[in-house]
């Protein structure tokens, strides 16, 4: 076929694209692919349940060990299984030789990198897991199977802020801080990364962040779990494919950029001027701005803006990062542009700041979401095995057929 006769795909909206072989379903923006009971989102009205219960709720009620509990079982935990839930996440939290040794070989890496290859070394060595994907593999998802799962989830939910601090500590050469048995899961998690006792507030931040991102319906990384978990290769794999996704600045490293944004605009006087940029063809996308499916203002970004609000009321905002990012906002808010594409700023436009002055450095923001939705990932991941069918779908083929072979010394 000569280039007069390559075929097009031509844009009929946003979302969909007309090809020789049918419509195309840009990005399968809101193409079902599975039932859930564990998130709901209505994008028009900025609400978020999970399990049914508005997250507004369990931000100003529970924990994230509560929440994880509620997102893997279905109902919140009474005190006694919250009890035991906890001390099996305090009991898993060490790690395999071979994933400190990944952590240790990646301490240049972004720790993103370095997360994804040390799920994956973890996974190798979990008897549970390889245990799981065996039986899965021979067709067997009965109660016993399933109750393997759910182990091998809690044990992904348990580890990944270990994998996390102790990148923390090889990237900038100092001693591993083991996880300590008395503290919560936010609280151990600056402890080990900084090796002190964190401030009550920091934990609360942490922890609060911890439950907003615990699980929302099927973004790109909760669907690249799926994908891989579909194949029955194994939790762990599932997980670390899905940290690969989670590092795009599209997802969750817009919570990197967004800092980074901030940092490079420097004074709220440039909001304007930043904003109006990004509303030109071409221009940079605002970090932080913007849902596939929030088509109003996102109701985690609500609750992070106002811890953040407070964070900076007690510790200060030397690099003025929330002065900066209220300015946005008043900017992104009264600007056409945004309000007829009805985008807003979303969790991660806030959820950087106050892990900036808590000392965070930047790189590790988009890990500690990670270290959240996991425990999303692993519960979809065991919904779509109840009733498991490989993803499989296809392409418009484009490009020529039956090309003559040319041997190599007669091409030009
Ligand atoms: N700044 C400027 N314009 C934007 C932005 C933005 N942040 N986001 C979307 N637009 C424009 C986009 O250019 C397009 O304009 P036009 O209709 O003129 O072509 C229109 O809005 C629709 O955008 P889209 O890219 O087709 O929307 P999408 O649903 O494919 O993308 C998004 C959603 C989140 C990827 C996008 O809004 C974005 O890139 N935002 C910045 C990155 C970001 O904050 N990501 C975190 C998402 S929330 C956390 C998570 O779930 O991971």
């Amino acid at each position: 076929m000569g280039m007069s006769e390559q075929k097009v795909c031509i844009e009929t909206s946003g979302k969909i694209l007309q090809s020789p072989c049918g419509p195309i379903i840009h990005g399968l923006e809101d193409v079902l692919v599975k039932t859930t009971s564990i998130t709901d989102i209505d994008g028009d009205r900025g609400i978020l349940w999970i399990r049914g219960y508005r997250v507004e709720e369990l931000a100003a009620h529970g924990s994230y060990e509560e929440v994880a509990y509620l997102i893997l079982r279905g109902r919140l935990p009474n005190r006694r299984e919250l009890q035991e839930f906890s001390e099996r996440l305090k009991a898993s939290r060490e790690l395999s030789p071979a994933a400190v040794e990944v952590l240790r070989s990646l301490a240049k890496a972004h720790p993103m990198f370095a997360l994804e290859a040390a799920v994956a070394a973890e996974g190798a060595f979990d008897e549970d897991n390889l245990k799981l994907a065996e039986a899965l593999r021979a067709g067997r998802y009965k109660e016993e199977e399933k109750a393997l799962a759910v182990k091998v989830a809690e044990k992904l939910v348990a580890k990944i802020p270990t994998m996390i601090a102790y990148h923390y500590r090889f990237s900038r050469g100092l001693e591993l801080v083991r996880p300590r048995h008395d503290l919560s899961h936010a609280a151990n998690f600056l402890y080990m990364m900084f090796g002190r006792e964190p401030d009550p507030l920091a934990v609360r931040g942490i922890d609060l962040y911890l439950i907003l991102h615990s699980d929302h319906e099927v973004p790109a990384s909760t669907f690249t779990a799926l994908v891989v978990a579909s194949t029955l290769s194994d939790m762990y794999s599932a997980v670390a494919a899905a940290v690969g996704a989670l590092k795009g600045p599209l997802h969750g490293g817009a919570n990197e950029a967004a800092v980074k944004s901030y940092l490079q605009i420097g004074d709220p006087s440039k909001a304007k001027e930043v904003v109006e940029a990004a509303t030109k063809p071409g221009g940079p996308k605002l970090m932080g701005v913007g849902h596939r499916v929030y088509k109003a203002y996102d109701p985690r970004a609500k609750i992070f803006r106002e811890f953040s609000q407070e964070y900076v009321k007690k510790f200060g905002d030397p690099q003025k990062l929330y002065a900066i990012a209220e300015a946005i906002e008043r900017e992104v808010l009264s600007s056409p542009y945004f309000q007829q594409r009805r985008l807003y700023p979303n969790v991660d436009f806030w959820s950087g700041i106050a892990f900036y002055y808590m000392g965070v450095p930047y790189e590790y923001f988009t890990p500690i979401f990670a270290a959240s939705r996991v425990v999303g990932w692993v519960a979809h991941i065991l919904e779509y095995w109840e009733n498991n069918r490989i993803f499989r779908p296809r392409a418009c083929y484009m490009g020529p057929h039956d090309v003559p072979y040319v041997p190599i010394d007669q091409r030009s």
